[in-house]
């Protein structure tokens, strides 16, 4: 039989962004990391392999149905980093493997440590994010990125660099798959790793980071920061604020020759890192962040789903949108100050979205007409805000017509 590999680029749309679309994985295997961490693998056929071609950094969406709080079935959609370079098989499949950390009160994080089990099924998004090294490769859109990745897999790297992440928790899981994949491509690589956790049962990929660490003992730098254990060095016991932070960068890493930061955690540290290297004049450029959620203290699919009535007595404000070539049109109510993604949502399910948090980036689209004011923004960067996107589950009409598309 031949296996026709569609490509990245052959589903990508004409800006080279890939299309998010869901398919019915096998989980392959389950591992546990930590007493609630686990490593889920799903295996992906040949025949979608194309689909699932991702860079190191890059996150799945997982939707499945549970019963909500009233016991009535409710899609739960929720984002994971995938924490595994690429690889493919001989026999043309590939395989997906992301972390899954249980959140206080998580619905689908609580279920998955507990219930999920290989041969399980789940709906995987094609992996999406941009949180990706873009170390020599200037001009190129990620999903080109991607393309080019499969196809000499030596390039991942461009030139050598030295890399530093600072990491909380689950905010390993893009992390070590960056890391293994730089350190790999490149004799000359440097990755220096700050790791912050309560306590060492906490740290996941722990065996997996030693093993990186004896791999690369010369170009691999590892700090391991518990906050609520004490260590020999006090610079590695405590939280990380911002005079820990101005230590650890001023002693513990060569953080002035930096040619590209990644920093993946809880909002305030990921912010606290931001202004730091921002006041020791790293330019913005040189900066890649994940957030895990958008810090808010509501639950992170925000307004999605909320069901919101059309009164035809009432003003409303009438949307326009495009997706996958076809026109949806829907009308919001202006007091009832819903999303452009939930309403759209009413009238095309498959509007894509992962976080409806304003982190991840999926449900981005440009606008065409009217204008729109975005509640949070975690995930475009200025550029694709001059030319007009928006994250559309952060996003409320302000004119009374508002046309976004998609597809572009
Ligand atoms: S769905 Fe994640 S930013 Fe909108």
């Amino acid at each position: 039989m031949t296996v026709v590999r569609q490509t990245a680029a052959e589903q990508a749309t004409a800006t080279g962004r890939r299309r998010a679309s869901f398919h019915t994985l096998t989980v392959a295997e389950v591992r546990r990391l930590t007493e609630d961490a686990i490593e889920v693998t799903f295996g992906v056929p040949a025949e979608l392999a194309g689909q699932y071609d991702y860079l190191p950094g890059q996150y799945v969406a997982l939707r499945t149905t549970m019963p909500d709080e009233t016991g009535q079935p409710h899609e739960v959609r929720r984002s994971y980093s995938i924490c595994a370079e690429p690889r493919s098989f001989a026999d043309g499949t590939s395989e997906i493997r992301v972390a899954i950390k249980k959140d206080l009160g998580g619905l689908f994080s609580t279920w998955a440590n507990a219930e999920l089990k290989a041969g399980d099924q789940l709906d995987v998004m094609s992996p999406m994010g941009a949180f990706v090294s873009k170390h020599g490769r200037d001009g190129k859109t990620v999903e080109q990125n991607v393309m080019n990745s499969m196809n000499h897999p030596e390039d991942l790297a461009g030139e050598p660099g030295s890399f530093v992440a600072i990491a909380a928790g689950s905010g390993i899981t893009p992390v070590i798959a960056i890391a293994r994949t730089l350190l790999a491509a490149n004799p000359e690589t440097r990755f220096d790793l700050i790791y912050a956790n309560k306590a060492a049962m906490d740290v996941m990929f722990l065996e997996e980071l030693a093993d990186l660490k004896d791999k690369y003992p010369s170009r691999l730098a590892l700090h391991h920061v518990l906050s609520r254990e004490q260590r020999i060095a006090p610079l590695l016991s405590g939280r990380i604020d911002a005079e820990k932070l101005q230590a650890l960068l001023g002693t513990a890493i060569h953080a002035d020759d930096v040619d590209e930061w990644f920093l993946c955690g809880p909002f305030e540290l990921v912010q606290l890192c931001r202004d730091t290297l921002a006041a020791r004049g790293v330019q913005p450029e040189h900066v890649r962040f994940e957030l895990f959620t958008s810090g808010k203290p509501d639950r992170p699919e925000g307004n999605i789903g909320r069901p919101v009535i059309a009164d035809e007595s009432k003003e409303t404000y009438k949307i326009t949108f495009k997706l996958d070539g076809l026109e949806g049109k829907v009308e919001s109510p202006t007091h009832a100050r819903e999303s452009i993604l939930n309403a759209a949502l009413r009238v095309r399910p498959d509007v894509p979205f992962a976080c409806a948090g304003g982190v991840c980036g999926t449900c981005r689209a440009k606008v065409v007409t009217g204008s729109v004011t975005m509640d949070e923004n975690y995930a475009l960067e200025q550029d694709e805000l001059d030319k007009g996107y928006v994250l559309t589950c952060q996003s409320h009409p302000t004119t009374p017509d508002v046309t976004v598309d998609f597809d572009v």
